[in-house]
Formats: C-alpha cells, sequence, structure tokens
C-alpha cells in the first residue's frame, strides 16, 4: 500500500532533496526517477504529487513515464530480484523455457513478487551476455548458459524467510 507523503514527511523531505540535486537538469524526471529507485528499491506512488509539483509537471506525466518504464517499479522488491533475458538471442537458446518454468514454479507473472515477499520475476531485453544466453541475472550476479535444471537451483537458493 502506498504512503502518503503526510504519512511519510521524510519520504517527501528526501524527494524534495534528490530533485533539488537535478535542478537544472534537463529533463530530470528520468534521472530523478533513477535515483528514487536507487534510494528506496522501487518508486512509491506517494511520490507523484510531490514530482509533479517540484518538476512543474502534470501528475499524469509523471504516472505516464513510471508506468512506461519496467524499471520503476512502485511496490518494494522481494528480497531477491531474479531477471530472465527475453530479447531475441536468449529466446533462440531456450529463454521461453525459463521464463514459462519461472513464472510456474514461483507462481507469479513478470514483474510481481512472491506473496512471501522472497523473489521478485522480472524479464529483461537483454543483459549484454548474447553469446552465452539464455541469461539470468538474480540480485545483480549474471548467468549464462542457463538451463532450467540450474535456473530451479538459482530459484531454489533465494532465501524463503525474511533475515534468511
Ligand atoms: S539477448 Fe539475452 S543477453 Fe542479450
Amino acid at each position: 500500500m502506498a504512503v502518503s507523503p503526510e504519512q511519510s514527511p521524510d519520504l517527501e523531505q528526501r524527494v524534495r532533496s534528490i530533485v533539488a540535486e537535478h535542478r537544472g537538469t534537463r529533463g530530470a524526471l528520468l534521472p530523478v526517477l533513477h535515483a528514487v529507485r536507487e534510494e528506496f528499491g522501487h518508486v512509491d506512488p506517494a511520490v507523484i504529487p510531490v514530482l509533479a509539483g517540484e518538476l512543474n509537471l502534470s501528475r499524469a506525466d509523471v504516472y505516464g513515464v513510471i508506468t512506461f518504464y519496467e524499471d520503476f517499479r512502485q511496490s518494494p522488491p522481494g528480497r531477491t530480484t531474479v531477471r530472465i533475458c527475453r530479447a531475441e538471442a536468449c529466446q533462440a537458446v531456450g529463454a521461453r523455457t525459463l521464463a514459462d518454468r519461472a513464472t510456474s514454479r514461483l507462481g507469479v507473472s513478470f514483474g510481481e513478487t512472491t506473496p512471501d515477499g522472497a523473489v521478485t520475476l522480472d524479464q529483461v531485453f537483454c543483459l549484454g551476455n548474447c553469446a552465452t544466453g539464455p541469461a539470468v541475472e538474480v540480485d545483480g550476479r549474471l548467468h549464462g548458459r542457463v538451463t532450467p535444471e540450474r535456473l530451479d537451483t538459482l530459484l531454489a537458493s533465494a532465501p524463503r524467510e525474511a533475515g534468511a
């Protein structure tokens, strides 16, 4: 559930500081959103009115950008983030099988987090590892030539318990 800036003055204040750091940058919204995501792990919808006000944009403009880019998730990610490359080179060597397997094993679609908060599953279109696909990234660590069995191992290694 989104936290309103009134409920979280720290969030609002921090977002205003981030905007101030980028003031004067042409097209500041994208770098600001990246900075917000970097700091909080996601872009809480509560920041939309703050960003709109600070950057002199409409709320619809800000919302449109957030929802256009998959990078800007609106809820906190799981403790582990698994990203499966679905671009052409990886698709040609088995990425579709990995995608089906991951969604079925985890019981979530791309962009979703398992109900226990353990794993967020994302799709990505090229991880820069095309020659050794299919490629999967787990918490920023790249894995190449991932077989379905290897994917199972990677998924199983994600901690299921908070703090595990
Ligand atoms: S196409 Fe998958 S890493 Fe480039």
